[in-house]
């Protein structure tokens, strides 16, 4: 029979299309990633990633006041701090008064509505440049996780809204939501970087906090990309350990896995489209290879009809704009 089923009818015109459109995307859906240095009025561009900086705070503050104008709600921090503030323990990510925590005083004072989510991972602190602390070639576990509870402790009594654990170590997030009930922070939540790949993606992050590992590479903590079924362990388990929201990292090659743990797991999930992804679109967009404003929006509408509800992006400011328009 010949087709009364007619599925273009309602791609006729770009009224319909917006009537029965099944993915939205909105500012509010972003949080953006911020770099932020030691000094005044330093704003320096990653050579990597053009169009973003590593700054200081006063410049830090300004574009935080920016990004809310613009409708997005979140913003994820990283500090890089002086290689002499490092040693094996990483001890300079609970000073108080340390580079993260006068950050999120300081972006809580000034937009306190902003949703304050700290990195909570000891390699921008570490010699090693690893996520955990080193013995014998090996990163020690429990050790490990002790130490990145006395940072989530000091994030929240900074002010953090969330913490948000990048470093795959097992146990930290029932340690961390331990810590947190037993000091009063019950209403700080926990982003678990869950299903947080060993990828090659994040070359130009680690250029700019000059954060790479000095030996070996981080396989024996972070997951192999080659696994699917483990991704569903990693996130189930922080959900039972107490992660209000898990996170699948990097973003776009690995959307399969985002719907399977958006189908395994009942609270929201974010996706981190990482560095190597956002300097691949400036890359190509720069030589004229690729529509930037197009290619952008095709990735972030595909990574949320994956099945995030939020998603960390370096495009986030640039997204918004267009949104807004
Ligand atoms: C480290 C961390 C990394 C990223 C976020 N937190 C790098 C790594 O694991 O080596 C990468 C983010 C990006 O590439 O944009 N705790």
């Amino acid at each position: 029979m010949f087709p009364y089923k007619r599925n273009r009818r309602l791609r006729t015109n770009e009224s319909i299309r917006s009537l029965v459109r099944e993915t939205s995307l909105s500012p509010t859906d972003f949080m953006l990633p911020i770099f932020v240095a030691e000094g005044k009025d330093v704003k320096i561009e990653i050579p990597s990633m053009p169009g973003i900086y590593r700054q200081s705070l006063d410049n830090t503050i300004k574009e935080v006041r920016e990004i809310w104008d613009l409708g997005i709600k979140a913003v994820n921090i990283y500090v890089k701090v002086d290689d002499t503030l490092k040693d094996n323990t990483g001890k300079e990510a609970w000073n108080a008064n340390g580079l993260m925590q006068q950050t999120i005083r300081a972006i809580k004072d000034a937009v306190p509505e902003m949703i304050v989510m700290p990195d909570v991972a000891l390699d921008p602190f570490s010699i090693y440049g690893h996520d955990g602390i080193v013995e014998n070639g090996k990163i020690i576990n429990d050790a490990t996780v002790d130490a990145l509870v006395r940072m989530s402790l000091s994030h929240a009594e900074a002010g953090a809204d969330f913490v948000a654990p990048s470093d795959m170590m097992d146990g930290r997030i029932g340690a961390i939501r331990r810590g947190l009930e037993e000091n009063n922070f019950q209403d700080v939540g926990i982003m678990s970087y869950s299903a947080k790949y060993a990828s090659a993606f994040y070359g130009p992050f680690r250029d700019a906090l000059d954060s790479a590992p000095g030996f070996g590479d981080k396989k024996t903590y972070q997951m192999d990309y080659a696994n699917r079924l483990e991704a569903i362990r990693e996130a189930q388990l922080d959900v039972a350990e107490g992660a209000d929201i898990v996170m699948v990292k990097p973003g776009l090659c690995y959307l399969d896995i985002v719907r399977e743990v958006k189908n395994a797991v009942e609270v929201p999930v974010a996706v981190y489209q990482v560095s190597g992804e956002y300097a691949m679109v400036k890359a190509a967009s720069e030589r004229g290879w690729l529509n930037h404003d197009a290619v952008m929006l095709e990735q972030l509408y595909a990574i949320k009809r994956a099945g995030a509800s939020i998603i960390s992006t370096y495009f986030a400011k640039e997204a918004a704009v267009l949104l807004n328009k």
